[in-house]
Order: C-alpha cells, then sequence, then structure tokens
C-alpha cells in the first residue's frame, strides 16, 4: 500500500463511463444560487414559511399512535398498503376508471419513479420521445442508461414522428404547467397525442407534480382520465402517471406515486427492491393521515394565492425591466416562468456569470434541453421568494443583462425597439 499527498493507494480505478457525460453546469447553477448574497431564482422549491409544520407534528404523533411500529419498520416494497388504497380511490375518484391498489406504487418522490421507469425501460441507445425544453430531473435520471431522444411534437405535424413514436420506448410529458415553461397543454392535444400512443404501442409518462398549483383555474383532465374513458374495466393502459406531495404539502416527506397498468407496477416494484428496499413507512403513514383528511386539498386554498401573487410580481417587474431583451407567457399555474430572449444571439449561460456578478440566479435554458442547444433562454422561479426579493432580483437581472450587451458590441443595438412582450 502506498501512501501519497495524504491518500491511501495513489491510483483509483475509473469512474462509470456515464459520469462523463453528467451535466455538472447544473450542480454549479443550483450551489452558486445557494449563496446566502445571492438572490436565487433558480430553484424549484416551494415557500418554506408556509410548511404546515403544526399539521405534519399532530399527523406524524396520528401516525405513530394508530400504527405504532408497522410506521417504523421496513415495509412492503409497494409502499404502506392503506395509503396505496387512499391513492386508488382517489384516482378512480378523479378518472371514473377502476383502478386498486394493484395499480400503485409509493415512490420516494416522483424523481425515485422516473429513475425506477429508467431501470425498467431503458436499455442503451433506446428511444425517448420527450418535451424539450424538459425537466432536468429526468434528463439526469435516464442519462446513466445512455437514451436517446427525440423532441415530443404534441401535434405530430413533423415528418417522421410516427415512425419515431413507434421506436420510442416511452413519451415522457408534463402536461400541467410543465418545468421549465409553465405550459399547459391543451386537452385536444393530450387526446391527440394518447391516440398516437395507443397506435405506435409504446407507453406514455405523465408526470404531474403541479396539478394543485392551479394559479388561474384547474387544468382540466389528465392524459390518465383521457385514457380510461378509452376503455371500461380495469386499468390497462399505456399511461403511466406520476404524482407526489413535494409541492402540495412538502417535498421532505419524500412521497410520490406511479399510477400504472399491475404488470408495470410489478416491474417497477422489483426495481426498486433493488434500490431502497423499502421506502419510509414513517412518512407515508404520515401522508396517509394527511390525505385522510384532504388537508392537501385544503393546503392549496392556502399557497395558491400567495403563489399568484408572486407569479403577478415577478412578471410585473419583468415587463419593467426586462421586456427589452426577453419574452414570456404568463404561466397560468406552477412554479416557473420561462423568458425567451427575443435576439437568439444572446447566450444565457454566459448572461448567467454576469448574473451572478450581480448577486442573482436563474437557471440557463440549456440544462433542460437534452441536445444542449437552446441556450437563449432561462427559467425564474416565483414561489420562494417574496415579491420584494422578486423584485430585487428582477433588478439585479436587468443590470446583469446591461452589462452582458455591454460587453458584446454584436449586441448593441439589436431588438431593443421591438414591440411589448406577452409578460
Ligand atoms: C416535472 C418534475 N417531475 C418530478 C419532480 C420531482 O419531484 P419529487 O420531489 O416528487 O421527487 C419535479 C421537481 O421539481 C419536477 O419538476
Amino acid at each position: 500500500m502506498t501512501i501519497s499527498d495524504g491518500r491511501i493507494g495513489a491510483k483509483r480505478p475509473g469512474w462509470a463511463r456515464w459520469l462523463g457525460s453528467t451535466n455538472t453546469i447544473t450542480q454549479q447553477f443550483l450551489t452558486l444560487g445557494g449563496r446566502a448574497d445571492v438572490v436565487s431564482l433558480a430553484g424549484g422549491l416551494p415557500a418554506a414559511e408556509l410548511y404546515p409544520i403544526p399539521a405534519i407534528q399532530a399527523a406524524a404523533r396520528r401516525a405513530l399512535e394508530t400504527h405504532g411500529s408497522a410506521a417504523l419498520e421496513y415495509g412492503p416494497v409497494e409502499g404502506f398498503p392503506a395509503l396505496r388504497q387512499l391513492i386508488a380511490a382517489r384516482v378512480t375518484a378523479e378518472t371514473g376508471g377502476v383502478f386498486t391498489a394493484a395499480n400503485v406504487l409509493l415512490t420516494s418522490g416522483s424523481m425515485q419513479a422516473l429513475d425506477l421507469i429508467g431501470k425498467v425501460l431503458i436499455d442503451a441507445g433506446d428511444l425517448i420521445v420527450a418535451q424539450s425544453p424538459t425537466y432536468l430531473g429526468a434528463l439526469d435520471a435516464w442519462r446513466p442508461r445512455q437514451p436517446s431522444y427525440r423532441r415530443l411534437d404534441w401535434d405530430s405535424h413533423e415528418a417522421g414522428f410516427g415512425e419515431a413514436l413507434a421506436k420510442a420506448k416511452f413519451v415522457y410529458a408534463v402536461p400541467n404547467y410543465s418545468n421549465p415553461t409553465g405550459v399547459l397543454v391543451a386537452q385536444d392535444r393530450r387526446a391527440a397525442l394518447l391516440d398516437k400512443v395507443i397506435a405506435a404501442g409504446t407507453w406514455l409518462v405523465e408526470d404531474d407534480p403541479y396539478h394543485s398549483i392551479q394559479l388561474d383555474g384547474p387544468p382540466g383532465r389528465s392524459i390518465l382520465s383521457h385514457c380510461v374513458a378509452r376503455k371500461s374495466g380495469p386499468y390497462d393502459g399505456p399511461v403511466i402517471y406520476l404524482g407526489t406531495v413535494s409541492k402540495s404539502l412538502v417535498p421532505g416527506l419524500r412521497v410520490g406515486w406511479v399510477i400504472a397498468e399491475a404488470g408495470m407496477i410489478q416491474n417497477l416494484a422489483l426495481a426498486k427492491l433493488a434500490t431502497d428496499l423499502s421506502g419510509s413507512m414513517f412518512t407515508q403513514a404520515v401522508t396517509l393521515d394527511l390525505l385522510e383528511r384532504d388537508f392537501d386539498r385544503h393546503h392549496a386554498k392556502t399557497i395558491v394565492p400567495l403563489y399568484r401573487e408572486r407569479r403577478d410580481a415577478l412578471c410585473r417587474e419583468a415587463s419593467l425591466h426586462l421586456r427589452d431583451w426577453f419574452e414570456w407567457d404568463v404561466p397560468v399555474g406552477g412554479m416557473f416562468v420561462w423568458l425567451r430572449a427575443k435576439n437568439r444571439a444572446i447566450d444565457t449561460d454566459e448572461l448567467y456569470k454576469f448574473a451572478i456578478e450581480e448577486k442573482v440566479a436563474f437557471v440557463p435554458g440549456s440544462v433542460f434541453d437534452f441536445a444542449g442547444e437552446d441556450r437563449s433562454a432561462m427559467r425564474l422561479n416565483f414561489t420562494r421568494s417574496s415579491p420584494e426579493v422578486l423584485a430585487e432580483g428582477v433588478r439585479r437581472l436587468a443590470r446583469a443583462i446591461g452589462n452582458y450587451v455591454s460587453s458584446r458590441p454584436q449586441l448593441k443595438g439589436r431588438d431593443r425597439s421591438r414591440g411589448a412582450s406577452s409578460g
């Protein structure tokens, strides 16, 4: 054994190959965004001051009184039975379908569900059809499996899209208030995509964490419920629906769920067994207590007005300071505003460095693009910060844009005179 530079043994085996393709830029952005002196518009977090601590304390006490040691054991890998039943009953009521606990797998947030889906479906080179830009956590979860991607064309107008669907292992979509764009996909486009998915004989992963963050009215039917309407009897459709309490309650419970046909649930459970043996029965029992009382639905009535106020504050301030350079649609739900540069020569990876100089953080668009090519957009979060902090963040961002543009003579004088943005 050798000792060199304070480390025992100078030589180490190489890292697994997939780490070479990891997007460490994401970690850098999130770390910088977490600095105390930086106004972070980068994260995707709920408002911590609204976390319902007394309700969770009471639920935890009741969960231990009711379930005793069962809430502290390793449990069934599929999850706490009564919570699986409750989720099945909810989805039955919401969709009019026939769902039982056999259609439900409880996971450690929907992030684990994405990882497990990768484990059971993706071999190297397999094709995923996904919205672009799309949730970077999904890209991260599937990166070790080395899939290839094609952009999801909701209207199926692009040449070869039908053939691509037939080859794809699955389609990945966030139709409600997508991360990062905030887009709400129209019902006719959901139904049309489902038709294509059924015809192509592939799976469709519908990831729905923002469902309860309805800022301007409800989002309408899930793709899962469109699917249920196509065929009566026990659910056996191609839609794999992901839910979570991370946005409706708190992310720290780490409770999410997969709704799918029973065979898919069995395979996901096999994969989960090899990942963590069992989720936390304790937080699943706490979640059961809260959901039995419909606490999540009541809680939404508290958080939504505050989030609406924050969205409006961010968009108002952006209209005052950013519209010469960026445009955006005001999101009708979710947690993000997606700013697109009017001048595509603006590079938000570069702009980010200027933003950090001004002590403000956002997430550059490139990390949400599986090709890494879209460098002219950025995601701003409005749920985590007060209206005053959001306003300060936007003012700092405006200064950063000014500095960036001044340093790039080719950008100066271009596009500044274009009309007001949709924001
Ligand atoms: C689209 C999407 N899917 C999944 C997740 C992960 O959520 P969870 O906390 O349930 O793991 C997020 C979190 O931001 C998300 O935006």
